[in-house]
């Protein structure tokens, strides 16, 4: 059974596939309007969301198929006790698939090992976000036209941020790209990604404090919310939560095609003054998500020998 836990779960072949379906579906909707009818998504969330909920609750239905799930875990059985195996298990009685968010680290691993249906992480922890990471993908895939060769900053929460540590794992399997880490100091990313990720594949990448001096380098901006919920104490949180705050004159020596991204929710890290902005892009980030989730649901749903 084939699950999505981790981006590196899928191979650059499956990425790239993936990418072309949700560039076909973008072109031909209603190509895909029925392929999944007669077929149920469980969405399970044990913490928040927005995008990605709903855009997987969206996906869905523009296949044909149908919806069921929880939005937090005090409605479910986990407020008495229940496993998140066990969950997932009982689910898949009644799902096709199942897409869950968690907020411990590992928790979606634990939930596939007795599952009987493709099973996807929506974000476990401070850990991954593989879902999206795929949004990502597609984004820069269809703004800049290539995923190689492109100079990428990542600004904010690193240590914290999961769709921080999946796109870096991500775009590290494409060559030629070069990584501007841009954090205060307590926020940089995990050592394990450091070392595992980009010392050890080799990668180009720097770390600063400086947003403005890295800007005239940079392809791709990708700025992230400072993580509240993962702090250990509020008083480190509100002395970091406004580090970066991206401001149009901050942008005076962007390139002309730079391509600002966030995963959203934003909190402050842009002001609302750059949305007019056409390098702005993270909205219609948001509308890629939609697209590239149908893709993979479709995937993973053809693997699993359920739709054909
Ligand atoms: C992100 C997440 O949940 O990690 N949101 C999302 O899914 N688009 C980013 C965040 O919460 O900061």
């Amino acid at each position: 059974m084939k699950h999505l836990i981790d981006i590196m779960d899928l191979s650059i072949e499956e990425l790239d596939e993936m990418i072309d379906v949700a560039k076909d579906i973008i072109a031909d909707p209603e190509k895909y309007a029925h392929k999944c009818a007669g077929k149920k998504l469980a969405t399970l969330f044990f913490e928040p969301s927005t995008r990605t909920r709903l855009s997987f609750e969206a996906a869905m239905y523009e296949l044909g198929g149908n919806v069921l799930g929880f939005s937090e875990a005090q409605s479910s059985s986990a407020a008495k006790g229940e496993s998140v195996s066990d969950t997932i298990r009982t689910v898949g009685c009644y799902a096709d698939i199942i897409a869950m968010r968690h907020p411990k680290e590992g928790a979606p691993i634990a939930g596939t090992r007795r599952s009987t249906v493709p099973v996807i992480n929506a974000g476990d922890g401070g850990h991954n976000h593989p879902t999206q990471t795929l949004t990502d993908l597609l984004t820069i895939s269809r703004e800049k036209g290539r995923l190689d060769h492109l100079t990428i900053g990542l600004c904010g929460d690193l240590k914290f941020g999961r769709t921080v540590h999946s796109l870096i794992n991500a775009m590290s399997r494409y060559t030629g790209n070069r990584f501007v880490l841009i954090s205060p100091e307590e926020l940089k990313i995990p050592e394990y990604l450091r070392y595992e990720t980009l010392i050890k594949k080799e990668q180009d990448f720097v770390e600063t404090g400086d947003l403005e001096g890295a800007m005239p380098e940079l392809d791709i901006l990708y700025m992230t919310r400072v993580q509240r919920e993962r702090f250990f104490n509020e008083q480190d949180y509100l002395r970091l939560k406004d580090s970066y705050i991206l401001t149009p004159d901050k942008l005076e020596y962007a390139k002309e095609d730079l391509s600002i991204l966030h995963p959203l929710p934003r909190v402050n890290e842009i002001s609302v003054a750059v949305d007019d902005d056409p390098r702005a892009r993270y909205f219609e980030q948001v509308r890629n998500g939609k697209y590239i989730r149908m893709a993979l649901i479709l995937k993973l749903l053809k693997e699993a020998g359920t739709i054909n």
